[in-house]
């Protein structure tokens, strides 16, 4: 190799340094040498700008990181540097540093060994990237979530009492409700013991009464001393004390039918039926044999509503035929009253606060059975009660 090519090799070389040092100093990288024992010994124009200082050489050969760097980065660029002293490894981290006027900067730091040929690691590289705007964008991010975390918590807050007022509200109507049906069960209660003391009274007293006066007609009539007409209007106050005495039986078994408690729903109704006449409809009863006893409230409720129901069907359908039925099906009882009349207009009648209506239905209710009404308005009614065994 002759000298002129020597020269031009070291030459290329040079100016191969020269390029990669302008190729370091104007990157927007910071790129900082730092030597075993932890002194600056070169830093790019991007570090020195973005840190505000005039004079890197005065920073030459002095501790890195420098002083104005806040504890924790300084701590923590400190063990980076030892730990690649230490193991040889590549090591990245996240820091900040004020710089000289005092603003806060962050950068992503790689931390690489500069080897020597005998593999010893002479210094450590630094190359850092400004994240700043970044971070900043990132706390304007978490200030946000906060923000909207705090609003969720209010959200949150006012659901949760929503919520309790709501249960507060519901368990508030639950006990109205509950001292409702307990005032009216009461109420029922009261009427029916009123009303068997009232039977009792009519059978025994009236009844008895007015058994002992035909018994007095009786012995007059036996006495024989009467004319013909006295007779005859004696024969009349016989037959009209009967009927009496019939009626009273009938009013005082519709207040109180025995025959309900001794024997259940299906006879009751029977003699209902049997006893009830109407000059416009035919009434007829079908009762299944099957059909179980229920509690005496329950078996009153659904005599109670059969006699209601079987009362308006004769005062207001003008139906021709008049059908109570009581049956069995699967597990339920089903007490239905037809009748082909000339119908009601259900919605209205129920939302009017009819009170025979509404009485059937809180009886059912009560009682745990399920009550309808259903009619087509011009042909026919049915009054139906469901009730789960
Ligand atoms: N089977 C029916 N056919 C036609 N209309 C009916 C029938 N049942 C009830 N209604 C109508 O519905 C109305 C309400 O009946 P509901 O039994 O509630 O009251 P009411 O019989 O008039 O009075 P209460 O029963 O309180 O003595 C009746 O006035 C009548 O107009
Ligand atoms: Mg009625």
């Amino acid at each position: 190799m002759d000298v002129a090519e020597n020269e031009s090799i070291e030459s290329k070389l040079m100016s191969s340094e020269q390029r990669s040092r302008e190729w370091l100093e104007n990157s927007p990288v910071c790129t900082k040498i730092i030597d075993i024992d932890f002194n600056l010994q070169y830093m790019s124009r991007a570090g020195i700008a973005g840190l505000k200082i005039e004079d890197v050489t005065a920073y030459y050969g002095k501790p890195y990181p420098f002083h104005f760097f806040p504890e924790w980065s300084k701590k923590s660029m400190i063990e980076g540097l030892e730990k690649v002293k230490k193991t040889g490894q590549v090591t990245t981290m996240e820091m900040s540093a004020l710089d000289l006027e005092g603003k806060e900067l962050w950068f992503y730091a790689t931390l690489t060994p500069m080897k020597s040929e005998d593999d010893q690691i002479e210094n450590i590289m630094v190359v850092s990237t400004d994240i700043t705007k970044r971070k900043e964008a990132e706390k304007r991010l978490e200030v946000k979530n906060q923000e909207i975390a705090a609003q969720i918590g209010k959200y949150e807050k006012l659901n949760d009492e929503l919520h309790q007022s709501n249960v507060e509200l519901i368990r508030a109507k639950e006990e109205a409700e509950a001292e409702r049906r307990q005032k009216l069960t009461s109420l029922i209660d009261g009427q029916e013991i009123e009303r068997g003391r009232f039977a009792k009274e009519l059978h025994d007293g009236l009844g008895q009464m007015l058994t002992a006066a035909v018994h007095n007609i009786r012995k007059i009539k036996h006495l024989g001393q009467l004319n013909d007409e006295q007779s005859q209007v004696l024969d009349e106050t016989l037959s009209i004390n009967q009927l009496i005495i019939e009626e009273t039986r009938r009013i005082s078994k519709n207040l109180m039918p025995a025959v309900l408690e001794d024997f259940g729903l299906v006879l009751a109704l029977q003699n209902m039926v049997n006893s009830t006449s109407s000059s416009s409809s035919t009434i007829r009863f079908h009762g299944c044999k099957q059909v179980p006893r229920f509690s005496k409230e329950t078996e009153v409720a659904l005599y109670r509503i059969a006699q209601e129901a079987l009362n308006n069907a004769i005062k207001y359908s003008n139906a021709a035929d008049i059908y109570i039925d009581l049956k069995n099906e699967q597990d339920k009882v089903i007490l239905s009253i037809v009748d082909n009349g000339k119908g009601l207009d259900v919605m209205e009648q129920m939302t009017n606060e009819a009170t025979g209506l509404t009485n059937m239905k809180e009886r059912a209710e009560l009682v745990g059975a399920d009550f309808t009404v259903e009619s087509d308005g011009s042909s026919y009614t049915e009054v139906k009660v469901v009730l789960s065994q």
